[in-house]
């Protein structure tokens, strides 16, 4: 099979998908000819990401399709309708990619607020079991399929001004390995991608000098090369990062 065709009428959840490497991983699956659900807070961009994704893949004669759900991961019943919505409109789940994050940086951890502290963890970790929780069951009846979890290299490489998302990605690290041992003779084959610096709007914007950085096309592209991986090995961890970053 090419390794288009193992993609092609696929049917893939990203999370976070409305911007930045969850809307380029989505473009990617959709121009593969996947079907492919994207969701997020805000229902104008994930209305842009659909049109973008749209207008950015290839003219083929089996195209993917797209749909958009406004779905918060903090809530565990929007995580479980995001799924049900993916077997109802598309027939079954194949590939959930939980990729929806924040981050708050710049605080001490003894001056942050309980809010931000909650919203990261909220966001990070439990949207994660949340919609892991929703899709297993989802990919056990299809017989298999792949979790691939965006974390970061912030997971591995803590640093100050950053507790709650560095711990936050570090537990979705461990809960992607964990997960990976319970589900892997099923069939489901759970990856973590960990970048370094994107140049997306996360954490408040591109900057100026964002050139060293990687680009979300760089991490889609791994996240396609997971999914097309060959079924005898299975690549659990995954670090991308700037080839040449910025001299401290
Ligand atoms: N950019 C980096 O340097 C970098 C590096 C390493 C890892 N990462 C990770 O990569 C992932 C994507 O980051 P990004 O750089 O692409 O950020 P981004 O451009 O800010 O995009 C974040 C996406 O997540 C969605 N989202 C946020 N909170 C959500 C919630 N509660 N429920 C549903 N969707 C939610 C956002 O849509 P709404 O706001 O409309 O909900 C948006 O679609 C994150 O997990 C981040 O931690 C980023």
């Amino acid at each position: 099979m090419g390794t288009s065709e193992r993609l092609a009428n696929r049917v893939a959840v990203v999370t976070g998908g409305s911007r930045g490497i969850g809307a380029a991983v989505a473009a990617a699956l959709f121009a593969h000819g996947s079907r492919v659900v994207i969701c997020g807070r805000s229902p104008e961009a994930l209305a842009r990401a659909s049109e973008q994704a749209r207008a950015a893949a290839p003219r083929t004669e089996s195209p993917g399709e797209i749909d958009t759900v406004q779905t918060d991961v903090r809530d565990a019943g929007q995580a479980q309708q995001v799924i049900e919505r993916a077997e109802q409109r598309f027939g079954g789940l194949d590939i959930l990619v939980n990729n929806a994050g924040i981050g708050r940086f710049g605080e001490d951890l003894a001056a942050q607020s309980l809010d931000d502290w909650r919203a990261v963890v909220d966001t990070n970790l439990n949207g994660v079991f949340h919609c892991c929780r929703a899709a297993v069951p989802a990919l056990r009846r299809r017989g298999g399929g792949w979790i691939i979890n965006v974390s970061s290299l912030a997971g591995s490489h803590p640093f100050a001004g950053a507790a709650a998302y560095c711990a936050s990605k570090a537990a979705v690290n461990a809960l992607s390995t964990a997960l990976m041992q319970e589900v892997r003779h099923e069939g489901i084959r759970v990856s973590c991608v960990a970048p370094g610096s994107v140049d997306t709007r996360f954490g408040g914007g591109p900057t100026a000098d964002a050139g060293w950085k990687l680009a979300a096309g760089d991490v889609a592209r791994t996240v396609i090369d997971l999914l097309r991986h060959d079924a005898r090995s299975l690549p659990s961890y995954v670090e991308i990062r700037p080839a040449r970053p910025r001299r401290k």
